[in-house]
């Protein structure tokens, strides 16, 4: 059924008791994004006709916090089972092949998912199993003398000799739409819980002579769902445990795979070197020979061949050049764009503003939406004054010229190229290039002057 409309349904109306949350269990982040989320990139890699999210529990707040606009939300009003809440969603099925996935089965892969969906043609339906060492709780497949499968039974309406069974239903199906339908309308709460089971059609698929193709995911981590924040938590391990192998098979040194935590994707040159306790947050690209310390948050940023971020920085929505060093403790604002070579030192908060190459400013400075030139030194305690109250304003500082310490530039203010501004000054008008300005009270000292202390004494 290659070309075949292909329709997918996500169930995702459990409230997930067991989270003990106020919010829908498939709103839990993992790896720094929704679990509903990670499963509709999976099936959006399919480029499917239809793309329906069972929800039930909090559909406002999923709807609002799912932005794309390609899902078609179906309420499922009363919780009556797996088979009622794909039920909800045949009104919008188009023919072809319909996909079944789960809100809270986080990390299925696209490719798992074409295969099953390629499985699935005019004679057989197709159904992702596992083989499972503790099967408690999963439904079991159970095959005839002839290995076909004939029906699955649940955990809780099965007898001593279908418990053995270590081959479980993973919940993931593909089944040619019209046959779903067919047989979703016959379905029955007669078993233990009461409910209409998705898996009653697999027995009625048997008897009605299409075929049941099965086929195993790569990895278990790909049908592992979630039922409560001890799971959450073993899965965002999974997961990150996973990524860190898979990044230092293709040449990323780890100081400890244990302790890094990538939330989105992280794309590294060679010989990049990553120290303890890292969290890399969006899109993260690291060059060749980036060597990032212990303690860093990095979030939507890209940094160039051979930059060193050192210990406890936060740089979010920045770029770096090549051969800088950035921290320790520094922190880097949105719209940020560090040049090569640069030098950017404790305790320096940077915002909205270019810094050109080869300048420094290494102690304990603020520096919000600045243009600043190449080879400028920035000396400590540096403060751009760049809000009035109301408006932002800028701060030009040109080519090699010279901040001394503890300088206010008080914006919109321009210091030329080569200029020098003496430590202590408050800089309130521009700056010519090649001048000094030195904006404070001049020093008085008091000859002899006798001190309380030096009277008490006498
Ligand atoms: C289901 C399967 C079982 C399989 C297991 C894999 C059925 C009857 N059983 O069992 O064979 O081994 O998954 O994890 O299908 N949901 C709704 N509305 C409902 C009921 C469920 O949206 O009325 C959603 C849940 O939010 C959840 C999923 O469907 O995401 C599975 O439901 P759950 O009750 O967890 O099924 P299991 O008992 O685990
Ligand atoms: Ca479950």
């Amino acid at each position: 059924m290659v070309d075949a409309p292909l329709n997918i349904v996500v169930l995702a109306a459990g409230q997930g008791k067991r989270m003990c949350s106020q919010k829908s269990k498939v709103l839990h982040e993992i790896a720094g994004r929704s679990m509903l989320a990670h499963v509709l990139a999976s099936a959006r890699s399919l480029l499917p006709n239809k793309l329906i999210v069972v929800h039930g529990f909090d559909g406002d707040r999923v709807k609002a916090e799912i932005s794309e606009d390609d899902v078609i939300w179906v309420e499922q009003r009363e919780r009556l089972g797996t088979g009622h809440a794909v039920l909800q969603a045949v009104p919008y099925l188009e023919g072809g092949i319909t996909l079944i996935l789960y809100g809270d089965v986080p990390f299925i892969s696209g490719r798992t998912l074409k295969d099953l969906v390629q499985l699935c043609d005019g004679d057989q339906m197709s159904l992702l199993t596992a083989i499972i060492n503790d099967p408690a709780g999963y439904g079991r497949i159970v095959r005839g003398f002839d290995g076909k499968v004939s029906q699955i039974v649940e955990h809780k309406d099965a007898n001593a000799q279908i418990l053995e069974i270590k081959e479980v239903n993973t919940g993931f199906m593909a089944i040619p739409t019209c046959c779903l339908k067919e047989w979703l309308g016959k379905l029955n709460c007669n078993n233990s819980q009461g409910e209409y089971y998705l898996t009653d059609i697999i027995a009625m698929a048997g008897q009605s002579g299409l075929g049941i193709g099965t086929m195993h995911p790569s990895d278990l981590i790909e049908i592992t769902g979630v039922n409560d924040k001890v799971q959450l938590a073993q899965l965002e391990r999974e997961y990150q445990r996973k990524n860190a192998f898979a990044l230092m098979e293709s040449g990323v040194q780890l100081a400890d795979p244990n302790r890094i935590d990538v939330r989105g994707t992280l794309v590294c040159g060679k010989d990049v070197y990553i120290d303890v306790n890292c969290v890399f947050e969006g899109e993260v690209r690291l060059g060749d020979g980036v060597c990032v310390g212990p303690f860093n948050l990095i979030k939507d940023a890209t940094i160039l061949d051979n930059t060193r971020i050192e210990p406890h920085c936060h740089l979010v929505k920045c770029f770096i050049g090549k051969d800088a060093v950035v921290g320790p403790y520094a922190r880097l604002r949105p719209n940020t764009q560090i040049e090569d070579s640069v030098r950017i030192g404790n305790f320096v908060e940077v915002k909205a503003s270019h810094i050109g190459l080869g300048s420094k400013v290494n102690h304990l400075s603020y520096i919000g939406d600045a243009e600043i030139g190449e080879g400028v030194n920035v000396g400590a305690g540096t403060v751009t004054c760049n809000y009035d109250g109301v408006n932002k304003h800028k701060t030009v500082i040109q080519d090699k010229a010279f901040i001394g310490s503890g300088t206010m530039l008080v914006a919109p203010v321009q210091v030329g190229s080569g200029a020098t501004v003496g430590a202590g000054s408050t800089i309130t008008d521009s700056v010519e290039a090649g001048d000094l300005a030195i904006a404070r009270s001049r020093q008085i000292n008091i000859a002899h002057w006798e001190s309380p202390f030096a009277r008490k004494k006498q």
